[in-house]
């Protein structure tokens, strides 16, 4: 499979330097203290017991949540021979590519990131089935129907902070749809997200510091927002939060930074080696105290969009 050039990237979400600033700091540095898996959003934990090592008990849980996914977009329900038609949202380094490609019930997964080191990354790892683009969703013009479409950690980056919330929903409604017309009838979508739980927004020191220092230019949502533009679009068929998942994951790779720390700072400076270090202490706070929580949205295509009251 060949890879797409690289287009220039325009969303009206992250602004491109944003996304640079934080995932062009370098594949090596990630690679780092992410697990083997190189997923970077929440595993899935229930099961796990809390005595397991990270260097297992981390991709086991980053394995759990990939093929939770799989089973929410309908993977048991493909037939041997038939499989799925698969496109993930912002695919990171190619977690679930990879997942993916081992996974027979997936024939061809396509993968979307806004990420120049990203894109260069998967490029070269030319993945069995998988085909990693860099693009924005917002100019994704596939050429036939998916059967399922994922999203990790991609959907926090769609809305910026200087938005209105009506300025948010219309942005999140844009995503639905486009996903909605992306996908056969039939189609099945999942969405996994941070966001705000028991504060409003991100103000506060700790919101104020990731919002500057480390994700600059993200606003994550609210359930009612994502609910209300979803709704027109696709049916919810399951919805879990686990701050618990999150706060997990931000502690296993608080301690594999520590391990790594003096790899870490030849890579990235004393400096932003201490900014990563109070990022994951600071966001894995925001989400014990329930500030934040993770949402799983299991989401099925509604045949016809529907017509609802404003
Ligand atoms: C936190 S990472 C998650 C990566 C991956 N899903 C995982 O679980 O490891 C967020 C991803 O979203 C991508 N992203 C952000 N905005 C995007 C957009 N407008 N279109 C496509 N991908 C986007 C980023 O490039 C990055 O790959």
């Amino acid at each position: 499979i060949t890879t797409a050039p690289a287009p220039a990237i325009t969303t009206a979400g992250t602004p491109a330097d944003d996304i640079a600033f934080h995932y062009d700091l370098g594949n090596e540095f990630y690679a780092l203290w992410l697990d083997e898996t190189l997923a970077y959003t929440a595993g899935k934990w229930d099961g796990v017991p809390r005595e397991e090592p990270d260097a297992t008990a981390l991709p086991r849980a980053q394995r759990a949540k990939l093929d939770h996914h799989l089973d929410l977009v309908g993977a048991k329900d493909a037939r041997p021979g038939d499989g799925l038609r698969l496109l993930d949202v912002g695919c990171g380094w190619g977690a679930m590519l990879e997942h993916a490609s081992r996974d027979d019930r997936v024939a061809t997964a396509t993968g979307l990131t806004v990420s120049p080191a990203q894109y260069a990354f998967l490029a070269a790892r030319a993945l069995p089935g998988a085909e990693p683009r860099l693009e924005s969703w917002e100019d994704h013009r596939p050429e036939r129907p998916y059967d399922a479409i994922v999203g990790m950690g991609s959907f926090e980056h769609f809305a910026t902070a200087g938005m209105t919330r009506a300025e948010r929903l219309a942005v999140y409604a844009r995503h639905f749809e486009s996903c909605h017309g992306w996908l056969r009838p039939g189609g099945r979508m999942s969405l996994q997200t941070i966001a705000y739980d028991g504060v409003a927004d991100g103000a506060g020191p700790i919101g104020e510091f990731v919002g500057s220092d480390v994700f600059p230019g993200a606003r994550l949502p609210r359930l009612s927002e994502i609910a209300t533009a979803c709704d027109p679009y696709f049916s919810v068929v399951a919805l879990t939060a686990s701050a618990e998942d999150y706060a997990r994951t931000l502690a296993a790779w608080s301690a594999r930074l520590l391990r790594a720390r003096a790899e870490a700072e030849r890579l990235i400076g004393p400096e932003g080696y201490r900014r990563y270090r109070r990022y994951l202490r600071a966001s894995e706070v925001t989400f014990l105290r329930g500030a934040v929580t993770l949402y799983r949205i299991g989401l099925r295509r509604r045949d016809e969009p529907l017509r609802l009251p404003v």
